[in-house]
């Protein structure tokens, strides 16, 4: 059977927003230019593709794009790309824009709308962005580093007033249900204790006696990281820890300032290679994959395999964080 040429592909963010998916934007719209292919930018993600609001891209409209935080095609999360019609909705005007194939930049629910369009014979690629690091396919994500970076000084600023005051701040770091980012943070930021979802451990052993050998080590001040998706809140873990070590505590929620900021080297670099790679991808002649990065190496994968993949913390450095923070 003769491949189908590609005249004219669509670009979309969906989910929420990370640093550097501009710069995938840029590299899948000039990389379709220099290859002769049309791009249309889809406007506030999969709800842009149900009720056609796209504009038309052009290798000098995406100028300036790669040091700017956010999306220039603005993001959400759709409700309707969940249901049948409007998955059915979508892949009509993907047919009657002549789109041949679709990026898909964000996470994994990002990915399930592109695989139900590719059921209904739209190829798609998806672009892991987001900050949580959380795609098991993929050992990075656009926008965790730029991320990790913002709240690492973040935390350094609020070291300073704890230690003046001789306090203890507890940090809570986004990333969903899991905990890659705080996991990272608080090893960046020296952190006495680091609470994420994947180890529920002891409390009292974790937390509360680590910082007790520190006093006694003649620690005056204490930074304790939970990440968003621990069991126990924040500000729940900052009443236990002030009830039980005496020492004044304050809770800062980081909240999306992480999520903002212009994108680090790193995610500049992965997002102009990952968005390159997307468009080769569909030019090959692929219809159901996702961009990812092993071993240093930019690859793809079916997205229905990759969904089934889990990303486990890394063990290595959680284990190295419990036996050094004395
Ligand atoms: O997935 C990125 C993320 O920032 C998560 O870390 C966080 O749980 C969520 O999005 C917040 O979403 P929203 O912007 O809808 O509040």
């Amino acid at each position: 059977m003769e491949e189908k040429k590609i005249r004219r592909i669509a670009v979309l963010t969906s989910g929420g927003d990370a640093p550097g998916m501009n710069a995938v934007i840029r590299s899948v719209v000039r990389t379709a230019c220099a290859n002769g292919i049309e791009v249309l930018g889809i406007n506030h993600g999969y709800s842009g593709l149900i009720n056609n609001d796209f504009r038309k891209l052009t290798a000098r409209s995406v100028d300036g794009l790669l040091q700017r935080g956010g999306t220039m095609l603005y993001t959400a999360r759709c409700q309707e790309m969940m249901t049948e019609e409007g998955q059915q909705r979508a892949a009509n005007n993907c047919m009657y824009l002549g789109i041949d194939g679709l990026v898909c930049i964000g996470g994994d629910g990002t990915y399930r709308g592109a695989l139900a369009l590719a059921r209904l014979g739209v190829p798609c690629i998806g672009v892991p962005g987001t900050i949580d690091n959380d795609i098991g396919c993929t050992e990075y994500t656009i926008g965790f580093d730029t991320a990790t970076n913002t709240a690492i000084q973040c935390i350094d600023k609020l070291r300073d007033t704890m230690q003046s005051h001789e306090r203890i701040s507890v940090v809570e770091i986004m990333g969903r249900r899991a905990g890659h980012l705080a996991l990272n943070v608080g090893c960046a930021v020296g952190a006495a204790a680091i609470l994420v979802p994947e180890h529920e451990g002891n409390f009292e052993n974790d937390v509360i006696e680590k910082i007790r050998q520190g006093r006694i080590n003649r620690r005056n001040h204490h930074i304790v990281i939970v990440a968003e998706g621990y069991p126990m809140s924040t500000q729940e873990v900052a009443d236990r820890v002030q009830e039980q070590t005496g020492m004044d505590t304050r809770v800062t929620i980081l909240g999306h300032i992480q999520r903002g900021g212009a994108p680090s080297a790193r995610d500049r670099i992965l997002a102009t290679r990952m968005g390159n790679h997307a468009v080769l991808t569909l030019l090959a002649g692929k219809d159901k994959r996702i961009v990812a990065v092993q071993h240093g190496e930019i690859i793809d994968l079916d997205i229905e395999e990759a969904l089934a993949m889990k990303k486990p913390l890394n063990e290595e450095l959680y284990q190295a964080e419990q036996s050094i923070s004395i």
